[in-house]
């Protein structure tokens, strides 16, 4: 599927996202270098760095937020009303579209 993914220097990048790697967001975006090393994913995708927050720009329909993410993002700096944690949002065919900008570092 194809995702565009704005970065934090607010350049865009479209990339393709495979969907049988079982890969989450935060994932893609480091695959893709689109954020320096140490800069994303810092919890290794656990819901517990807030590094991979993105905002969501497309309507998709995402997963609900679990406890854990809900719990991060209201501990977590620069959060809006579109912000998830990438690396809860798993890639799958229904995706194709989606459009998200990083957070900036916090
Ligand atoms: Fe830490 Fe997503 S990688 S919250």
């Amino acid at each position: 599927i194809k995702i565009t993914i704005i970065d934090r220097e607010g350049k865009t990048h479209i990339v393709d996202a495979p969907t049988d790697m079982n890969m989450n967001l935060m994932e893609v975006i480091r695959s893709y270098e689109l954020a320096p090393e140490g800069t994303i994913g810092v919890c290794g995708g656990m819901a517990m760095c807030a590094s991979c927050q993105c905002y969501v720009q497309s309507d998709h329909e995402l997963p609900e937020m679990s406890y854990d993410e809900d719990l991060m993002l209201a501990e977590a700096f620069h959060v809006k009303d579109n912000s998830r944690l990438g690396c809860q949002i798993h890639i799958h065919s229904e995706l194709d579209g989606l459009k998200v900008e990083l957070a900036p570092e916090s």
